[in-house]
């Protein structure tokens, strides 16, 4: 085990003439911080972007414990699994069919592969996606070949897709699952190895594994894997943590333990589910991964704001404010009393509210296409008043977060009905990254 022959390096007491260069010297460095355990490859430690030993046997455990054909540690986080996943996916066929609400990473990676990528279409609800629009999936699997199929979930919200339908749906299409927020579904039965090719999890959103610990999941032996982990190298540091390695190795040996820890925090969950509220709601679904807690403040006299600053004062920190929900989000090593304050506090928050009518709803719909994402970008770029963007092309991303679904990307042509989406999102005072004059067009 890593941590047993760190603790066996450190008693040894070797003078160090190799990096890291702090030396393990505390005599000036803050003693909280864990210098004595922070190394790198040196004589008898493995080395994360060639596995042989120590690292090795955890890819193993992990392998195992994921029920996988393969598994890459990532001390980047799901970023650089995912770039290195889509990279070596889309070798040969640039086309690439990808969830419009996907994570900024997968953005990247159709940029700087320099993919022709669409996008399926979201199903929304609350203000949230919830889920996507199989019948566009399919009508866009019928009209192209793809390399690959890029998925969320859970997403960030915690609802899942139906997989085992899409991948009836997708045939031989190889399916890419951006799971970095389900690494903890391994202790339910909501996890399928069966339903991707290679998925991309971290440990550090909901297991324990220190920020940003993760990896990748092979689970179809014809993906290349020397090519995945070839990626992995390219992106990734050439000096991967040993802290966060550390940190992945006890989690490894921990992992029995989970099992029970879920269970508990099903428990709470259940417990915190089943409170009556006359103004909050509780938003969840059979196919959501409940914990993440979604409570909407929609048609109360509250916003996301006010809500969350309510529960800040009562020293609990929530994951995400938006204009009508927050989301929470526990794991199995939140405990009873974490449960408990929180309960407490929505029910006497509740108590306080009133009934006030909301009359917005987020839409958006996905614009039509002039140009890849890469093409756009490349082009000389200038701003113009929102009025006067009708069908020009946009030379930017324009996000609404949340809930993080990209309501125009570089290429796609403003029309009437985006321009004033974007506007009342704006009177919402939903976040959006717009410049001040207007938006970016290309030139
Ligand atoms: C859906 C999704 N995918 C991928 C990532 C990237 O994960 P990481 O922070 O581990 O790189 C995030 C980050 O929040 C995410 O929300």
């Amino acid at each position: 085990m890593l941590i047993d022959k760190l603790d066996q390096y450190i008693e040894d007491n070797y003078y160090s003439f190799a990096m890291p260069g702090h030396k393990r010297n505390k005599n000036i460095l803050n003693k909280a911080l864990p210098y004595d355990r922070d190394i790198t490859e040196i004589r008898g430690f493995d080395n994360l972007n060639d596995p042989k030993t120590i690292f090795k046997d955890m890819e193993d455990k992990l392998k195992e414990i994921y029920k996988s054909f393969d598994f890459i540690i990532s001390t980047n986080g799901s970023t650089c699994g995912i770039l290195s996943s889509i990279r070596t996916l889309t070798r040969k066929n640039k086309n690439i069919l990808v969830q419009r609400n996907s994570h900024k990473s997968v953005y990247n990676a159709i940029e700087i592969f320099n993919l022709d990528a669409d996008f399926i279409d979201l199903l929304i609800d609350c203000d949230i996606a919830y889920d996507i629009d199989y019948d566009d999936l399919e009508n866009k699997l019928k009209n192209k070949d793809y390399s690959a199929i890029v998925l969320t979930s859970p997403s960030y919200e915690g609802f899942m897709l139906n997989l085992k339908r899409i991948r009836k749906i997708s045939k031989n299409t190889k399916i890419i699952l951006d799971m970095a927020h389900g690494s903890h579904l391994i202790l339910d039965k909501l996890y399928d190895e069966l339903d991707f090719d290679i998925a991309i999890t971290s440990f550090h959103k909901n297991l324990s594994a220190l920020t940003p610990a993760g990896g990748v999941i092979i689970n179809n032996k014809s993906i290349d894997k020397k090519e995945v982990r070839r990626n992995m190298a390219i992106f990734q540091t050439s000096s991967p943590s040993y802290i966060i390695c550390q940190s992945i190795d006890d989690m490894i040996d921990n992992f029995q333990k989970f099992y029970m820890l879920y269970n508990s925090l099903n428990e709470n969950l259940d417990d915190l589910y089943n409170i009556k509220l006359s103004n909050l709601k509780f938003i969840n679904n059979k196919n959501k991964d409940k914990s993440k807690i979604l409570i909407s403040c929609k048609n109360t006299n509250i916003n996301g704001n006010d809500f969350s600053n309510f529960l800040y004062k009562k020293k609990i920190e929530v994951e995400m404010v938006s204009y009508s929900y927050i989301l929470l989000l526990s794991s199995i090593f939140n405990q009873k009393k974490d449960f408990n304050k929180l309960k407490q506090t929505i029910i006497n928050m509740d108590k306080n509210l009133s009934y006030k009518k909301d009359s917005f709803d987020f839409s958006y719909k996905i614009p039509k296409r002039a140009l890849s994402i890469n093409d756009a970008l490349r082009r000389k770029k200038k701003i113009v008043d929102f009025n006067n963007a009708d069908k020009k092309i946009s030379g930017s991303f324009i996000y609404a977060y949340p809930p993080g679904i990209p309501l125009i990307v570089p290429g796609e042509i403003f029309d009437i009905d985006i321009i004033s989406n974007i506007k009342n999102l704006l009177e919402q005072s939903v976040q959006l990254n717009i410049e001040k004059g207007g938006f970016i067009i290309l030139d």
